[in-house]
């Protein structure tokens, strides 16, 4: 079969045959219409040996069920996360714990876009707790991950959501309250803060963050170390915290990501999740979505098709 494989030279991906997979008795066989591409494994392309399959989203049909019996029948459509990562294949074996039936009204593009970016929001928002009535801040607004948050922030009925990003087109639409190009260290206490950037944006965060509240701590997208006054954080807000979320780990305390990718594709098709879809292409094409991702060209989320 084919496969999006890491290679030496940039783009650094090449389609090349792999072989196929041989699924563990928990894992369904899904052949993939869709995948879409998340910045961390993009990046690490060039650093991976030449041959080697990555990619953790992918949408498709279940061509063959687990032999335990779990998770969607054969002929289903399923949105899943593939870890450790390989989804970029025509066929790929997913444990039925990480894969989640999808309503007819989400489409496999749609769907692709659900794993790593949704999955990461909405278990941000279980850390953080209820945000009713509240101040919440997302950084890297117009990021797939902070398309997902200002939505599930609006819906789960903050009160002020403020949306960090540089490119700021569209982000009221989907419920910031306020939107800025940079993160003040001095300002209103935000009772959450989900950074999608890093560095010295978290570290902005971390002093903004009011009493009892929580910065989630997720993006290396700037890799500079965080500085802040440490009074900043226990002096002026005793009580907050600062909590590094990596989705894979967080994900097995809920015992795999099926019930949140459920959760998040029932929201798509009642229309209450819009999935910010800025470039679809072939997966022949791959090397020019990758560009436009790192370049900071693309607003939400690239999706690549199978054919
Ligand atoms: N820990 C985890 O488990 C986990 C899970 C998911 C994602 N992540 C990480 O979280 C981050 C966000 O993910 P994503 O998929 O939303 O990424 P994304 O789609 O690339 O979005 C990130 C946003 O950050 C902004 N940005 C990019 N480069 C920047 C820079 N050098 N300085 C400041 N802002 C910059 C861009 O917005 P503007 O150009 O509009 O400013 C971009 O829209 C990434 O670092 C990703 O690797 C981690």
């Amino acid at each position: 079969m084919l496969a999006l494989t890491a290679a030496a030279h940039t783009p650094h991906v090449a389609l090349t045959e792999v072989a196929d997979p041989s699924p563990l008795p928990s894992e369904a066989v899904v052949a993939v219409r869709a995948v879409s591409l998340n910045r961390g494994e993009v990046k690490r392309l060039e650093t991976m040996e030449a041959g080697a399959v990555t990619g953790w989203d992918l949408a498709g049909e279940v061509v063959q069920a687990a032999a335990d019996g779990s998770g969607p029948a054969q002929g289903a459509r399923v949105v899943g996360l593939k870890f450790p990562p390989g989804a970029w294949a025509q066929r790929v074996a997913v444990s039925t714990a990480d894969l989640a039936e999808l309503p007819d009204a989400v489409s496999f593009e749609q769907a692709a876009c659900l794993p790593v970016a949704g999955v990461t929001a909405l278990l941000a928002f279980d850390v953080i707790g209820s945000v009713i009535g509240r101040r919440v801040a997302v950084t890297g607004a117009s990021g797939g991950v902070g398309h997902f948050a200002l939505q599930l922030a609006r819906d789960a009925g903050a009160h002020e959501i403020l949306a960090v990003a540089r490119r700021t087109e569209g982000l009221a639409e989907l419920g910031a309250t306020e939107v800025v190009t940079e993160l003040e260290p001095e300002g209103e206490p935000l009772d959450a803060v989900l950074d999608a950037i890093g560095g010295p944006v978290l570290g902005a965060a971390i002093q903004r963050v009011a009493p009892d509240g929580t910065v989630v701590s997720f993006a290396s997208t700037v890799t500079e170390p965080v500085t802040y006054p440490t009074r900043a954080l226990f002096g002026a807000s005793p009580g907050a915290k600062v909590y590094g979320l990596l989705v894979f780990p967080e994900s097995r305390k809920h015992g795999g990501t099926a019930g949140h990718l459920a959760r998040l594709a029932r929201r798509v098709a009642d229309g209450k999740l819009h999935v910010p879809i800025d470039l679809t292409t072939s997966w022949r094409d791959a090397g020019q979505a990758i560009e436009a991702l790192l370049d900071r060209r693309v607003k939400g989320k690239a999706v690549l098709t199978l054919d």
